[in-house]
């Protein structure tokens, strides 16, 4: 009996322990500071589905359905638009605005008169999206691989089809959402250079078909790929890459807390986490996020260059304004005052920010930029319209 208890209050001892130094442990893993190791080079080759190998037909074809407003309801605007090579594939807006409307960059509009809603978020890049979801720790998936700010669909060829769905950004007010994909196939099928584009890309069920747009869009983002940065080159082996002042920058970044949120080659968990940023007025109401708790994803650093103005909301203009938003959020300031500070993530414990690190973590971020991203637009689409849409 007595060795009975004994054995049982061990146990319960054992039990308590374990518990706590659970705790105890994720807690000092917050903490903690983080070394080179939570950064890495960006694989040479994005992830490939089985189902969806790469081919050269797949790959022009997709090309060409990109630049070509023949995806959208009123055939003025493409998936170029709003991700234009010109900047970066994303766009320099706060906001993005769909269709109904013209001009690109910072001078798009709406036409007169509009009944078109703005898009309620900023614009991604594409560059390199065909790597979202790859970690230090996750192996690269494609069929799951995390899209847009609130990871609401998982593949590259599952968003494909959500832009032509989406009454503000390609469908507008000429078919439901539900006739969408099928009218924009319909177009397709009646078009005899897309009809014979299509044959050749996929020669065993030589038909134009939802799912077939959706792949060869797929296969074309897949060669989107700006992985050869000086921050790739350093992380490679060439020690020479970055400067000191640069070298100095990295280990702000990550004495700073950043890499516990953005780490491994994209520079991102691809994880939600609330932090609270500012609101864009020009929407009706608050962007309340993912579960309506504030919580967006958090995005790639690659390439910053182009994808500025940032956030979900597109609210903060430049990275010295990112930076001095984390100096304020560090300091237990949030800028979004329908955010209360139980919703702040707890990682954010971890920020120290510096404000005398800034302007060295900026130069450390500038060095993930990679200018050679294949910029390449087609001279015409097979629709005969205006190529990536209504642009002037
Ligand atoms: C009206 C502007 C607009 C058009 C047109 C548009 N997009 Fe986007 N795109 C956006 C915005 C805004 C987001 C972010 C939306 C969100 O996260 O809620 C986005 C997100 C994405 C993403 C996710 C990137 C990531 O890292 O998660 C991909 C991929 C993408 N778009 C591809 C396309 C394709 C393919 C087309 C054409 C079929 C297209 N887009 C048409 C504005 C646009
Ligand atoms: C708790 C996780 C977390 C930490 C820590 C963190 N970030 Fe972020 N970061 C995010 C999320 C999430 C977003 C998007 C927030 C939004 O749009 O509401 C973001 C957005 C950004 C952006 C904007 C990118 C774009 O394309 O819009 C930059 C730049 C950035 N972070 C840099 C940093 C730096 C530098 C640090 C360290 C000082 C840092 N982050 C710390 C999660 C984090």
């Amino acid at each position: 009996m007595l060795k009975y208890t004994l054995k049982l209050g061990v146990g319960i001892g054992l039990w308590i322990s374990v518990w706590s130094c659970g705790k105890e442990e994720q807690k000092k893993k917050i903490v903690e500071q983080d070394d080179i190791s939570k950064l890495a080079a960006l694989p040479l080759e994005a992830p490939v589905p089985a189902d969806n190998p790469l081919t050269k037909e797949k790959i022009a074809l997709g090309k060409l359905l990109f630049f070509d407003p023949i995806l959208s309801g009123n055939k003025d605007i493409a998936c170029a638009t709003c991700h234009h090579p010109e900047f970066g594939f994303a766009e320099s807006l706060e906001i993005s605005i769909g269709t109904n409307a013209h001009g690109m960059g910072s001078n798009r509009a709406f036409n007169m008169p509009n009944d078109i809603p703005f898009v309620k978020r900023n614009s991604q890049t594409i560059l390199n999206a065909a790597f979202n979801g790859v970690t230090l720790t996750t192996n690269a998936n494609p069929t799951q691989a995390p899209m847009f700010w609130d990871l609401r669909v998982r593949s590259l060829e599952k968003q494909s089809l959500e832009p032509i769905k989406a009454l503000e950004e390609m469908r507008g007010r000429r078919y439901s959402a539900e006739a969408a994909l099928d009218s924009v196939v319909n177009r397709l099928r009646k078009n005899p250079t897309y009809a014979s584009l299509f044959r050749t890309a996929f020669p065993n069920d030589p038909t134009v078909t939802v799912d077939h747009l959706a792949q060869a869009i797929a296969s074309y983002e897949r060669t989107l790929i700006g992985g050869n940065s000086r921050f790739d080159q350093y992380l490679r082996g060439d020690r020479n890459a970055l400067s000191i002042n640069e070298i100095e920058g990295m280990q702000a970044f990550l004495k700073s807390g950043c890499a516990k949120c953005h780490h491994g080659p994209m520079l991102s968990d691809f994880q939600l986490h609330a932090l609270g940023a500012p609101d864009n007025e020009k929407l009706p109401e608050s962007d309340k996020g993912v579960d309506n708790q504030y919580k967006f994803r958090t995005p790639s650093l690659r390439n910053l260059r182009y994808t500025a103005p940032y956030m979900h909301s597109g609210k903060l203009k430049t990275l010295e304004q990112v930076l001095e938003f984390y100096e304020d959020l560090a300091g237990d300031k949030i800028r979004n005052s329908q955010v209360k500070p139980s919703q702040i993530d707890p990682i954010v414990e971890a920020l120290k920010v510096d404000f005398k690190d800034i302007s060295l973590i900026v130069e450390f971020l500038n060095t993930l930029n990679d200018e050679q991203f294949d910029r390449s637009i087609p001279e015409k689409v097979p629709s005969g319209l205006a190529v990536g849409g209504n642009l002037r």
